[in-house]
């Protein structure tokens, strides 16, 4: 079994990708800047799972050569979508660029690379695609209003797709987490964390290997039944 995890040089990404090849998987490692992390990576899940294969891939999401990719998979029964990026500003302060990349990113390119990959998807009636999405698809984020408006469209788009390949036995889920210990949280100060950690009913934030689990789970299971479902993991924040 082949999963191509897009974003693994990011935290929710490794997370994944260690969850998965411990479950057996032989993964195509997508990253796009931090050649170092799927480095580092590789060599550990190589020499720990001698008889799978990791498959660095190298693709840059906000370009329009999705073949550069393409040409990089051969058989493949599950994608992971766990590549993102945010700007934390106002909506009147982004630039073009900015509203480009969040759509490239999130929407776009994940949506091409579907269209190209499905026949492969379909090819042992089991084919798996989880997204990392996102609370504020739901709820809605000042500050992050496009980046909220991308990750609602990645729950519609799961909806919709979902019921079109569902005959084909792929399953189309998004995982929605809330607050995640990442890098993608740097950018916040320790006292901004503490403070979104004291709105949080569970009390603090998740992490990268709880995201692991769930979409391990909807990678792995039987059939193809749970689908089109956005699946929110937030600890009661914002719910
Ligand atoms: N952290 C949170 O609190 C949180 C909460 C809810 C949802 N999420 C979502 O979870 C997903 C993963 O987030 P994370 O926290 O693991 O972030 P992260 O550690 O910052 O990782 C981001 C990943 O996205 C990749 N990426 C960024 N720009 C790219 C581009 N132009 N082309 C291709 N890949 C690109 C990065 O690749 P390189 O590093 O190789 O460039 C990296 O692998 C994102 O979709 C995010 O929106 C995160």
């Amino acid at each position: 079994m082949y999963a191509l995890i897009m974003g693994s040089s990011g935290d929710i990404g490794a997370g994944t990708a260690k969850k998965l090849a411990d479950q057996g998987w032989s993964l195509y490692l997508h990253y796009n800047k931090n050649r170092q992390r799927i480095d580092d990576l590789y060599q550990q899940l190589s020499s720990k799972y001698p008889h799978q294969d990791f498959i660095p891939v190298q693709y840059d999401m906000e370009s329009d050569q999705v073949d550069h990719l393409l040409s990089q998979i051969y058989g493949l029964d599950a994608i992971v979508f766990a590549q993102g990026n945010t700007y934390y500003k106002l909506l009147v302060d982004m630039d073009e660029q900015e509203l480009d990349s969040l759509w490239n990113i999130h929407i776009k390119q994940p949506i091409m690379i579907l269209k190209e990959l499905q026949d492969k998807l379909a090819t042992k009636h089991h084919g798996r695609v989880v997204f990392i999405g996102s609370i504020y698809g739901k709820i809605g984020s000042a500050m992050e209003v496009v980046y909220s408006t991308v990750k609602g469209a990645m729950s519609s788009f799961a909806d919709a797709y979902a019921k079109e390949v569902a005959s084909l036995g792929i399953s189309v889920n998004v995982v929605a987490p809330g607050a995640v210990d990442t890098k993608m949280n740097n950018e916040f100060s320790k006292e901004d964390l503490e403070a979104v950690k004291e709105d949080i009913p569970a009390n603090r934030l998740a992490n990268a290997d709880e995201i692991a689990e769930l979409v391990d789970y909807l990678v792995e299971m039987k059939s193809n039944y749970l689908t089109g479902q956005t699946i929110y993991f937030a600890g009661g924040w914002l719910l």
